[in-house]
């Protein structure tokens, strides 16, 4: 018997391969076409109406949706145990079209100060001229003492589950409860760890986002980011007026304007994003880029794993070293997240690390100079192994202050580990130590 396309009961490994594509449906093409198109013919002009009123789901135009970002849409849908997903352009707009859905019209968003540099600028600097106000969450790592930061206009709770530079893993489960006592919702951006390490939608979510351009594609040749949802949020719930509005697009037969949850009751968080912010904002994923990601999942599970074998053995060999003062790697028995990774990361605690380098700012800088086999640039994620100097690059943008509460030493370098043999990448940081410190 040929293949068939058949998620039923597939386990994780076979779903990264077979889900959301269905040969039988393209030809036979056995891999995944890229839809080139701008736009989709009308069978006639009812089918015309028909998509534009959400009556049918096709596809008419590539800025709403298209058939290949649809693949790597339902995939990861599956993968994460979401039950909708939409593809963008990137991380950032991943991050950006979620706080305007959810914090449309003012208020606050709550967020950890353990995340990605890029995403705290753009915390400080776009959000406050349309309302949206962004708290740090002091007590992050304290969910017991989180309650106390929530006001009554506080829209989200926003984290990273693995945490960029320091690998911070975070109680997920208990800020989800926090947030959930309050009405709120909880996003969490899962791009360190990806659904191969970790679901945070077991751990109580609501939304996940994606810079599907780190781990998820692995290959570093796209840009691409995405938004999941749980389904089991409640938006009617009175934090989220604009999800009680009317629309004149999603009237039943009889005329009558409807809200995106009575026309989408598992899904309107994803489908308000892709109809209002995605289609009107217009951070669209290219369907090529859409496919680069769809084959950098194929071998997510194998990637994921042994990044994290190499970034273990690398962390401890770190441990080890004289120039090291410090070692953030959740999967070492001496770091404050060892219990709660051995618990919730069974496949592995992730392939970022960093490190404080000892020395002054020229040994430093000499030291990064003299890497060979690590290169040296602000991804993660990479089959090749990386390396970085997360406050003076990835994390610049923090002021003094900010990489204190974030715990940004001036000497943190960071390293995302590839595939490469590990003892290349031992021998590789070894010689670069000695000739910083050769003199
Ligand atoms: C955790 C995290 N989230 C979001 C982003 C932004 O993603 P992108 O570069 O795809 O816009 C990054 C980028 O480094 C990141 O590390």
């Amino acid at each position: 018997m040929a293949y068939r396309a058949d998620d039923k009961g597939y386990r994780f490994d076979t779903q990264r391969i077979t889900a959301g594509y269905d040969p039988y449906e393209n030809l036979k093409a056995v891999s995944l076409p890229i839809y080139a198109t701008a736009a989709f013919e009308f069978e006639d002009v009812q089918e015309a109406h028909d998509l534009f009123g959400l009556k049918k789901t096709g596809f008419l135009y590539t800025r709403d949706s298209n058939p290949t970002n649809l693949v790597l849409e339902e995939k990861i849908s599956k993968l994460d145990g979401a039950a909708g997903a939409v593809t963008v352009a990137s991380g950032m707009a991943a991050i950006s079209n979620t706080i305007f859905n959810l914090a449309e019209g003012g208020g606050r968003v709550l967020v950890s100060p353990y995340i990605y540099g890029g995403s705290v600028d753009g915390f400080k600097k776009v959000y406050e001229p349309f309302g949206i106000h962004i708290d740090t969450a002091e007590h992050i790592l304290e969910p017991e003492l989180l309650a106390d930061e929530i006001k009554p206009d506080t829209r989200a709770i926003f984290v990273e589950s693995i945490s960029n530079p320091n690998a911070y893993v975070l109680d997920i489960d208990a800020i989800a409860k926090v947030a959930h006592d309050h009405g709120i919702v909880l996003v969490v951006d899962n791009t360190g760890a990806t659904p191969y390490l970790y679901k945070p939608f077991e751990h109580g979510a609501d939304i996940v986002v994606y810079s599907a351009t780190k781990g998820l594609n692995g290959h570093g040749n796209a840009i691409a980011g995405i938004v999941l949802e749980s389904g089991k949020f409640n938006y009617n719930n009175g934090h989220y007026p604009q999800f009680d509005e009317k629309y004149y697009t999603l009237r039943d037969d009889a005329g009558n304007w409807r809200t995106v949850t009575e026309v989408f009751p598992e899904t309107p968080f994803t489908v308000r994003l892709r109809v209002k912010y995605l289609d009107l904002v217009g951070s669209v994923l290219s369907p090529f880029d859409a496919y680069l990601t769809v084959l950098g999942i194929e071998t997510l599970s194998e990637r994921l794993s042994r990044q994290s074998k190499t970034a273990l053995k690398l962390a401890q060999y770190l441990e080890d070293n004289e120039h090291v003062n410090f070692v953030r790697y959740p999967g070492l028995f001496s770091s404050s997240f060892y219990d709660i990774a051995k618990k919730n990361l069974p496949n592995g605690a992730g392939g970022i690390l960093s490190f404080g380098f000892i020395g002054s700012q020229e040994q430093k800088e000499l030291f990064l100079n003299s890497t060979k086999l690590f290169h040296y640039h602000v991804n993660l994620g990479d089959v090749r192994s990386l390396i970085v100097d997360s406050p003076d690059t990835t994390h610049s943008e923090l002021e003094d202050k900010e990489k204190k509460i974030a715990d940004i030493p001036d000497n943190l370098i960071r390293i995302s580990a590839g595939l490469e043999d590990v003892d290349d990448l031992i021998a590789d940081l070894e010689q670069a130590f000695k000739i910083a410190f050769s003199e």
